[in-house]
């Protein structure tokens, strides 16, 4: 079996992590096809191993070289699937590229995805921490998903409610988390579609290129300018994306910080919380554009964290344990990291 599945060994991921960091697979195997996990889970060497199921490597920190198995999801294929009076299905395999995927759907006329244009990683691990961006996430659009079940060997479906998704959060970092594995997943893309303009930086945008009604690729333009002008591309600078998320408060907290702080960034949540802008707090603190040994807080976006050239899982975690400290200690806030730590 294995030799069908071929599984290598001392695979090296320095090029399946966005970050670029040196680390390798002790156990590797790329999965096409639902047929290569079972598979894995019907041999008990391989069963045994414990597991990465690795995406797009873009929201990961590998702290050294991974002891296990690590399963690279590749499962292929996109297809409209079905219809109703409100919406058009399209389903995507796990391993299809995200952004590809969303250009795929403004080709055929689909619209609803655009907000969440050029956001690096895989199509299975987009609803993992619910990717959003543009005010716009994953679940919005998100009808149902395919995964299989490693515990039982069964797949199964969740629904976008059983997915349970909040703030870069679903069921698959909690009760499923090294259990299932997403094999596909379906969006349900609206018919009656509105451009989503709530994000004040794309509404700008769009504005001053006098686009007051833009269609659904002409938002997608807008989102990939931003994102190029403010975060670092993998393929050049070695980064996962925004590194912590934004933390989210109580009023009486952002209010008393509002009132040291009256530049604070601050976003209403609809539960009456607030969402505080981490970027602007690690800027406030000194840190854009510094560095810390090989890694170093990009210049243009204060909540990316970059490898300079070298830097190792170490030296990210270093600097990632400063930033924090000095987020605490300025505005007694802690800050939670977005990508997993490995
Ligand atoms: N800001 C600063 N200095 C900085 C960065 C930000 O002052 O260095 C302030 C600015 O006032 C800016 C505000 O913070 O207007 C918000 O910044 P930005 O629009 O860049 O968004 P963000 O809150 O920093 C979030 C997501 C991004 C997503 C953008 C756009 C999180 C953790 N990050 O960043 O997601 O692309 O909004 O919607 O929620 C990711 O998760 O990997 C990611 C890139």
């Amino acid at each position: 079996m294995t030799n069908d599945f071929k599984i290598q060994h001392h695979f090296p991921l320095q090029g399946l992590n966005s970050f670029g960091l040196i680390a390798s697979a002790a156990s590797y195997l790329q999965v096409d096809s639902l047929a290569a996990l079972q598979a894995v889970r019907a041999d008990p060497r391989l069963a045994s191993l414990p597991r990465l199921i690795l995406g797009g490597g873009s929201n990961i920190v590998l702290t050294g070289d991974v002891p296990g198995l690590v399963l690279k999801m590749a499962i292929k294929g996109i297809a409209i699937v079905g219809e109703d009076s409100e919406a058009v299905h399209v389903r995507a395999g796990a391993g299809e590229g995200w952004h590809a995927f969303v250009q795929w759907t403004l080709a055929h006329g689909l619209q609803g995805l655009e907000n969440l244009s050029l956001i690096p990683g895989t199509v299975g691990a987009a609803p993992i921490q619910n990717i959003g961006a543009y005010g716009a996430e994953v679940k919005d659009c998100l009808l149902s998903l395919t995964a299989f079940d490693f515990d039982t060997g069964e797949t199964f479906v969740l629904s976008r409610e059983e997915c349970r998704f909040a703030y870069r959060d679903s069921v698959f970092k909690h009760e499923w988390r090294d259990r299932a594995v997403i094999l596909d997943v379906t969006f349900a893309c609206p018919k009656r579609w509105q451009a989503n303009l709530a994000y004040a930086e794309l509404a700008q945008h769009l504005q001053a290129q006098g686009r007051t009604k833009p269609t659904a690729s002409e938002v997608a333009q807008a989102v990939i300018a931003i994102r190029t002008r403010k975060l670092p591309d993998p393929a050049q600078i070695g980064n996962a994306g925004s590194f912590f998320k934004n933390p989210v408060v109580p009023r009486a907290q952002r209010d008393a910080l509002l009132a040291t702080h009256p530049a604070l960034v601050s976003y209403a949540q609809h539960d009456g919380t607030f969402k505080l802008g981490a970027g602007w707090m690690i800027d406030q603190c000194g840190w854009k554009g510094r560095q810390l040994g090989p890694a170093g807080v990009y210049d243009k976006q204060a909540l990316v964290l970059v490898n300079r050239g070298g830097a190792t899982g170490a030296d990210i975690v270093k600097l990632a344990q400063a930033i924090q400290a000095d987020v605490s200690a300025r505005f007694g806030v802690a800050l939670e990291p977005e990508p997993l730590f490995i």
